[in-house]
């Protein structure tokens, strides 16, 4: 089972921007990359540390605290310290709302 949950406006995350919303009390950060919105976790799989306060690097989004990068569409880790990937979200844009695809129940988060 899965819901969708609307988090913000598209007007509000314009491209090569970043904007960190929680759900239920967990962050959510996303990511306009050039033109499509990712989703992820918000906090660092390393340690806990918010992600954006990090920079987006190409295909990727580096964490200012050890300078570890993920993969924004796969949340791969592609840097030491951090081996665990990002959790990702499925999103999709409906009426220039964000819109998110979760599951029922606890939000899932690598940590
Ligand atoms: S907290 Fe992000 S790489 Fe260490």
């Amino acid at each position: 089972m899965v819901r969708h949950v609307p988090v913000a406006r598209l007007d509000d995350l314009p491209p090569g921007t970043m904007l960190m919303v929680q759900v239920d009390g967990t962050n959510i950060l996303l990511v306009n990359h050039d033109g499509t919105i990712r989703a992820m976790q918000g906090v660092c799989s390393h340690e806990y540390f918010e992600l954006d306060k990090g920079f987006i690097t190409g295909d990727s989004i580096t964490c200012a605290l050890h300078l570890s990068r993920f993969d924004l569409l796969t949340g791969e880790a592609l840097d030491p310290p951090a081996e665990l990937p990002l959790q990702v979200y499925p999103t999709s844009v409906v009426d220039g709302e964000i819109v998110l695809e979760l599951p029922e129940g606890a939000i899932p988060v690598n940590e």
